[in-house]
């Protein structure tokens, strides 16, 4: 099969895309960045990198952040993490709090930033530095020490996170926080505003591709465990678009609102997308349709 070809004809398919819907602006700094901007990269379990587009240009990774933050946790702590929040999908959108009180403290999932917060809490409690240690994950797993926080964009975010502080000082209201809300929010904006291209992305994320085998060849998830992140990603990982996703693009997939999917095919590869301009749900439009194209051109989708 021709993978560059697929990905070049992507890049031209999508292209008139790149303007429906909107860039995020709730954090100012990502409001900046243009929509006309698009790569796609493949990263396949055997080591071969295939781009196209705007591939090699680093970007906010936002809410992709959250599936590292997850599996880190899982490598430390097996599952004790499903006692402090649920693995069902909210049908809400991803700064939703509305669930949060019925539930008393406990998130949906923890792909919504308040199951995110509550993982980036717990990996605050394992390693002292919630947000270096997925720098640390990021920068080993794609072979790149430059990979770092763009700290205008973190603060940015907190100058502006007056929804993402509510959300954690509601789950401390429950005790479902370990350490103080200001330190949990400081992690989580950072990690968030971590910045990589999508041939790091993709080359990050393999360990999801490979039954969680990192890149050095050594196991940082169990196969199973490899197996619930992706469940997880499939089932919540793009919010209350879980379902058109799941029907579009038919792969695990975790959205960002810097613009950037990335989506698992288990055993075969990873890929990333990136377009700023961002539909209804939070996720990229052309992201989403690039996706869309590539499953259907390789018959790479876990259905
Ligand atoms: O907490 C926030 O609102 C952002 N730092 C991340 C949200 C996000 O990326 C949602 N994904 N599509």
């Amino acid at each position: 099969m021709d993978l560059q070809g697929i990905l070049e004809d992507i890049v031209t398919h999508v292209a008139p895309l790149c303007r429906q819907g909107e860039v995020a602006s709730y954090i100012p700094s990502l409001g900046v960045v243009s929509p006309d901007n698009f790569g796609i990269c493949v990263a396949t379990a055997d080591g071969a990198i295939y781009g196209a587009g705007d591939w090699r240009k680093p970007f906010s990774i936002q809410s992709i952040s959250k599936v590292f933050s997850l599996a880190l946790v899982m490598s430390y702590d097996y599952d004790s993490i499903w006692k402090r929040v649920f693995r069902e999908p909210s049908g809400t959108p991803f700064n939703s709090m509305i669930q949060l009180e019925a539930d008393r403290g406990i998130p949906r999932n923890p792909f919504i930033n308040a199951g995110a917060l509550v993982v980036t809490d717990r990996l605050l409690t394992l390693t002292g530095d919630a947000a270096g240690a997925v720098r640390g994950l990021l920068r080993q797993e794609a072979g790149n020490p430059s990979i770092d926080v763009d700290a205008e964009v973190a603060a940015s975010e907190a100058d502006h996170g007056h929804r993402n502080a509510a959300m954690a000082h509601l789950l401390a209201s429950y005790g479902n926080l370990e350490n103080p809300v200001e330190d949990v929010l400081a992690n989580y904006f950072a990690q968030c505003a971590l910045e990589l291209c999508c041939e790091d992305l993709a080359k990050a994320a393999l360990f999801l591709a490979r039954d969680g085998v990192s890149a050095g060849g050594s196991p940082f998830l169990q196969p199973s465990q490899s197996k619930r992140v992706n469940a997880v990603m499939l089932t919540c990982g793009t919010y209350d678009a879980a379902g058109e996703f799941a029907y579009r693009v038919g792969l695990p997939g975790k959205s960002g609102v810097g613009g950037g999917i990335v989506a698992v095919v288990p055993g075969r590869c990873v890929v990333t997308v990136w377009g700023p301009s961002l539909g209804p749900n939070g996720n990229s439009v052309a992201g989403m349709a690039a996706l869309d194209e590539f499953t259907a051109k390789t018959g790479w989708s876990i259905f």
